[in-house]
């Protein structure tokens, strides 16, 4: 029996090709460039399987794809998916959640340590002979230890934050989510808060939840006024969760002390942003689940996402708003 065709639209570890090839005929998109959309399109003619991350799928390339089964993604965040005109061409849609829990809410951690002892900035001033005295107030940073954290979405990372957080740090965790957790509020001693409530009581904030049309822009000047000055706010989640420009308001303006980003509305960042040019902004280009290990394993769970359903079997990972399709 011929072997179901598949894209890979992006470079993938060698492993995970062999696996793929062992089930799949397949092409693939080889640089490290973005797939350009009409490159995309010439490979989607006879597939039944496509091997991506955040390229958006959406009703034009669907129109493009009459054979295909499945999209897996390499990434947990699927806002990519066009989920309702994925359900009328009845395509499933797969992420690759759990493996990278531990790697984002590392990053997490290691945001607020950077921005909290102010480790970027002060870096800069030893690098550029700057040091010259024993560093007093205007170098101090602040502590976590003991300090309240406010997790906004206390989903599979989110609730590592929370363990760490509370295990590493003895922070008072206070966590906001569409539904109480209250597994976890027993087993860590987290405590439920009402959305304003936690904005108002956090020194440190950390926005942990999905983008979609409820979330977008989930933070604005209303939110960051409700803030206090000395809040340090974290985003690992997507850009678009936030509205930038209220950000960049609220530190001009010290309406907040300071923050630690790995996502941005418009990615890569422009040069020209004004966050860059804020030392108490620590920016990373979206690193949240990037180690060599963790990256590899998000491939191969993708691999096997897309394995199994072309070849008709069940992937382990349909994301919940497709599983109808099933
Ligand atoms: C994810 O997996 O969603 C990370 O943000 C990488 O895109």
């Amino acid at each position: 029996m011929d072997k179901p065709k598949v894209f890979i639209a992006k470079p993938i570890p060698e492993k995970v090709e062999a696996f793929i090839s062992e089930y799949c005929e397949y092409r693939k998109w080889d640089s490290d460039e973005r797939i350009p959309k009409d490159k995309l399109i010439e490979n989607l003619a006879d597939v039944e399987g496509l091997l991506t991350s955040g390229t958006k799928i959406d009703e034009e390339i669907l129109s493009y794809s009459p054979k295909l089964k499945v999209v897996s993604d390499i990434s947990v965040g699927y806002d990519n998916f066009d989920i309702e005109a994925m359900k009328r061409k009845s395509v499933m849609g797969t992420n690759t959640p759990f493996v990278l829990n531990e790697t984002v809410s590392d990053l997490v951690l290691a945001l607020m340590i950077s921005a909290a002892r102010r480790i970027t900035e002060l870096d800069q001033y030893v690098k550029q002979g700057r040091w010259k005295k024993e560093i007093e107030n205007d170098g101090f940073g602040v502590d976590m230890n003991h300090a309240t954290l406010g997790i906004v979405g206390l989903g599979r990372i989110g609730e590592y934050v929370a363990r760490k957080a509370k295990l590493g740090f003895n922070m008072d965790v206070l966590y906001y989510n569409r539904n109480r957790r209250l597994n976890i509020e027993k087993e860590l001693g987290v405590e439920y808060e009402n959305f304003d409530d936690l904005l108002k009581k956090s020194d440190f904030i950390s926005i942990m939840v999905p983008y979609n049309k409820h979330t977008y822009h989930m933070i604005d000047y209303r939110e960051f006024d409700m803030m206090k000055k000395s809040t340090i706010f974290i985003n690992t989640s997507r850009g678009q969760v936030v509205n930038e420009k209220a950000l960049i308001d609220a530190l001009n303006n010290k309406k907040i002390l300071a923050a630690g980003l790995d996502v941005y509305e418009t990615e890569p960042v422009s040069p020209d942003n004004p966050l860059l040019k804020m030392p108490n902004v620590i920016t990373v280009p979206h690193i949240g689940s990037a180690t060599a290990k963790t990256r590899f394993d998000m491939a191969m769970l993708a691999a096997k996402n897309l394995v199994k359903a072309v070849l008709g079997e069940v992937p382990p990972n349909v994301v919940p708003e497709l599983k109808d399709l099933l």
